[in-house]
């Protein structure tokens, strides 16, 4: 068990380990994460914790950045170095496996033909 000195931290990486994601290498996305995190010296400034499920299965696997509030889709574990490259370098193009971002406040879903609608929580709980 480890408290850490969270100060001056400038992001926190939310990678999902829900079972929908580590199916689809969770396991790996999160440690390929840590890895380029480490390789590009920037533990001072990202913090990263492994969740349960985030309620979006189908775009496993789920990582969420905040204070920015993006959540993306990675496929693959060089898209999970990309999420970490993209706080150095904002050119690193990551539109494709954007899920939300937040807009006005809001969560906004990325209007991409992968990104499903999903379940409207209001419809479901009328039921
Ligand atoms: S298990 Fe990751 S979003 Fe559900």
């Amino acid at each position: 068990m480890t408290t850490w000195n969270l100060t001056g931290t400038k992001k926190h990486v939310l990678i999902c380990n829900g079972s929908s994601c580590m199916r689809k290498e969770g396991e790996d996305i999160t440690l390929a994460i840590r890895d380029e995190i480490k390789e590009l010296e920037l533990d001072q400034h990202i913090h990263t914790s492994r969740t349960r499920c985030n309620g979006r299965c189908k775009d496993a696997c789920v990582v969420i950045v905040y204070p920015e509030g993006n959540w993306y889709s990675a496929t693959s574990t060089d898209i999970g170095r990309s999420i970490i490259r993209n706080h150095l370098d904002p050119s690193v193009d990551l539109a494709e496996s954007l899920i939300y971002s937040f807009e006005n406040d809001e969560m906004k879903r990325a209007d991409t033909p992968e990104r499903i609608k999903g379940v409207s929580k209001v419809e479901k709980s009328k039921v």
